[in-house]
Formats: structure tokens, C-alpha cells, sequence
């Protein structure tokens, strides 16, 4: 009997030394002895019935000296081996403070999103509320509502992607000034920065491009208002050098219309590449607005008058930026991006 429990603690060193190599494979070993049922250890006390009574107490002392001695085996492995998976974990999860951050490249807003910002910023400074542009829209709110029939030549000033003859792709922001003069209580002073699509490609002209539409609406409004705001925000944007011409133009929602021009900030006036010797840089379309267009939004127009004006976004980013080809806005090239950072 003495050789087998020798033999069981040979096993159980030889087990230790050569199999117990982690923490799970050591739980399974004990198992393998100590476990009551199954275990080769519980099975030499489950012998005890059939051993000689006078033998009984000498045998059970053995076996029980046995238990004893591999339970403390046992516990000295799982300290062993926690001990040493502490150490991996340490190895592994293990930090150089003194290592040299990682560089963390940061980017910049989009030049068209760093432009209508500043847009925003500047008539938000005025008193203006941003209005949210819809790019799926009515026909009644594009043109019709806008002053432009369905046989209106002035249709053909933007060719239109229709989706069926009700709906279309906004082509102009302007129709969140019918938007706006339906929902909003008098007086109105609202910006509505938006995407609008025109069946248009070519280096200056994008079919999907972006748009700021400026509308106020107020008692005793005049074309100084406009010409004051307009002045204001291209002081602000390209300088304060920087004046406003209006020249008289033709738009159905405003009457009398006008095309802004800026006093070129590249050369001041005296004539360059950018202004193409003129000294002057065509912006952007304005108006007070038609009689019609408030009597279409039910407003009085004996009593309330009404300034607008639309500016292209990206036109005002590739003149601020020098860049030529409105392409280059939308082919995502971090190269020409990166150069824009005018937060
Ligand atoms: N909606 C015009 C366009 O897309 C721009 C414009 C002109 C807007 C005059 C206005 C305005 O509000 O008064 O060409």
C-alpha cells in the first residue's frame, strides 16, 4: 500500500514539474488527485471498507498525511503560477513613459464649411437666424412661388434636375425665403446656408453647389439696408478695404435687382489676373424683394418691404483661397485642403 501512495506522489511531482505549465492546466491536475469523486486521491479513501479493521486507522492515517501534503503542493503551483502569469501580464500591458508621444495628425474643416461659417458668423453678428435649407423641393417654392411661372424665361437661368413635374432638386436657396415668409411671425431676418443641384459642369460651374440665402423682411426696408449688410460682410470676409458696387441686374423675386460686385482685394482696385483687369469681382446676386413674392406669402406689402440676396459659397471660398477650378472643392485632394486652414 505505502509504494502506491509513493507512487501517487511521484505522479503528482512529476505532474507539477512537467504538465502544470498555467494556472488552468494546474487546476486540472489537482483535480486529477484531489477532486473527491473522480479524484485518485478521494478513490484511496472511498478503499477503506475493504481494508483489515486493525489496518484501518494506520491507512487512513497515510492517506490522509497524502491529502494533506498535496493540498499544500497544490496551493504553493497556483501560487507559483499566478505569480507568473502576473509577470506576462506585466511584460505585455507594460508602458515607456519616456517613449515620444504618438503624432496625432489633426484636420481642418472644409473650405466651402470654413467659408459658410464665417458667413454665418458674420450675419449671425447682424441679427440673422440660421434657417434650414431643403434640397428636395416644389416646384410652387423653386419658381412659382418665387415669381417664375412655369413659362417664365427665367427658367432657363438654371437647368433643372425634375424629379417628377411636382418635385425637383433645389436649383437656388431662395425658396427658404417662401419657407421662411410662411412660417416664421414678421419681422424676418434669416440665413439659409444650402446644397443646390443645376444640370451645370464645367471649371466655375458644379451640378451640386452651395448657396447662403439672406432674407429680411420689416417695415421701411431699402436698398441702403442692403448695400449697409453687404458692405459689413465683404469688410469682414476679404478685408476691410473692401467696398461693394451694385449693379442693376434682373432676378423675378426682387425688385429692382442687383449683381454685387467687390472691390478686388488681390491688387486693391488697380486691375490683376483675379479681378481680370476690371478691379471689380462679381459675388453675388441681391434684390429688395418683389411685391409679389410677400403677396404670395400672404404679407402685406403696403406695409412690410423685404431685402435678399444669394451668395455662391464656393465661389466666395475659391476667391478668398486663389483656387481656380471648382473641382478641386470636391475631389477630397488633402493636399489642396490642408492649405486652407483659416479657423
Ligand atoms: N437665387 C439666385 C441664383 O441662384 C441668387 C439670388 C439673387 C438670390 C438675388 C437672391 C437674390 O436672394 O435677391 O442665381
Amino acid at each position: 500500500m505505502s509504494d502506491r501512495l509513493a507512487s501517487i506522489k511521484q505522479e503528482i511531482m512529476d505532474g507539477i514539474e512537467k504538465r502544470a505549465n498555467s494556472r488552468a492546466a494546474a487546476f486540472e491536475l489537482r483535480k486529477q488527485f484531489l477532486d473527491s469523486k473522480t479524484g485518485k486521491i478521494g478513490q484511496l479513501m472511498k478503499e477503506m471498507r475493504s481494508i483489515a479493521p486493525e489496518e484501518r486507522a494506520g491507512f487512513g492515517k497515510s492517506v490522509n498525511e497524502l491529502k494533506e501534503w498535496a493540498l499544500q503542493r497544490f496551493l504553493e503551483l497556483d501560487e507559483k503560477m499566478k505569480a507568473k502569469e502576473l509577470e506576462v501580464r506585466y511584460e505585455l500591458e507594460k508602458i515607456d513613459v519616456t517613449m515620444p508621444a504618438e503624432k496625432r495628425e489633426t484636420g481642418n474643416l472644409h473650405p466651402i464649411t470654413q467659408m459658410r461659417n464665417q458667413i454665418i458668423d458674420v450675419f449671425i453678428g447682424m441679427g440673422f437666424e440660421v434657417f434650414e435649407n431643403r434640397e428636395i423641393e416644389k416646384d410652387y417654392y423653386n419658381f412659382e412661388a418665387l415669381n417664375i411661372p412655369k413659362d417664365h424665361p427665367a427658367r432657363d437661368m438654371q437647368d433643372t434636375f425634375y424629379l417628377s413635374p411636382e418635385f425637383l432638386l433645389a436649383t437656388q436657396t431662395s425658396a427658404a425665403q417662401i419657407h421662411a415668409m410662411e412660417t416664421k411671425p414678421l419681422p424676418i431676418k434669416m440665413l439659409c446656408p444650402g446644397r443646390v443641384f443645376r444640370s451645370d459642369d464645367d471649371a466655375t460651374h458644379s451640378p451640386m453647389f452651395h448657396q447662403m440665402e439672406g432674407l429680411v423682411v420689416d417695415k421701411k426696408i431699402t436698398l441702403c439696408d442692403l448695400k449697409g449688410m453687404l458692405d459689413v460682410f465683404v469688410q469682414k470676409i476679404y478685408g476691410e478695404e473692401t467696398t461693394t458696387r451694385l449693379r442693376p441686374s434682373y432676378f423675378p423675386f426682387t425688385e429692382p435687382s442687383a449683381e454685387v460686385d467687390v472691390s478686388c482685394f488681390e491688387c486693391g482696385g488697380s486691375g490683376c489676373r483675379l479681378c481680370k483687369g476690371t478691379g471689380w469681382i462679381e459675388l453675388l446676386g441681391c434684390g429688395i424683394v418683389n411685391n409679389k413674392v410677400l403677396e404670395n406669402c400672404g404679407i402685406d406689402s403696403a406695409e412690410y418691404s423685404g431685402l435678399a440676396f444669394g451668395i455662391g459659397i464656393d465661389r466666395a471660398a475659391m476667391l478668398k483661397y486663389g483656387i481656380n477650378n471648382i473641382k478641386l472643392l470636391f475631389e477630397s485632394d488633402l493636399r489642396v485642403l490642408k492649405q486652407v486652414n483659416d479657423n
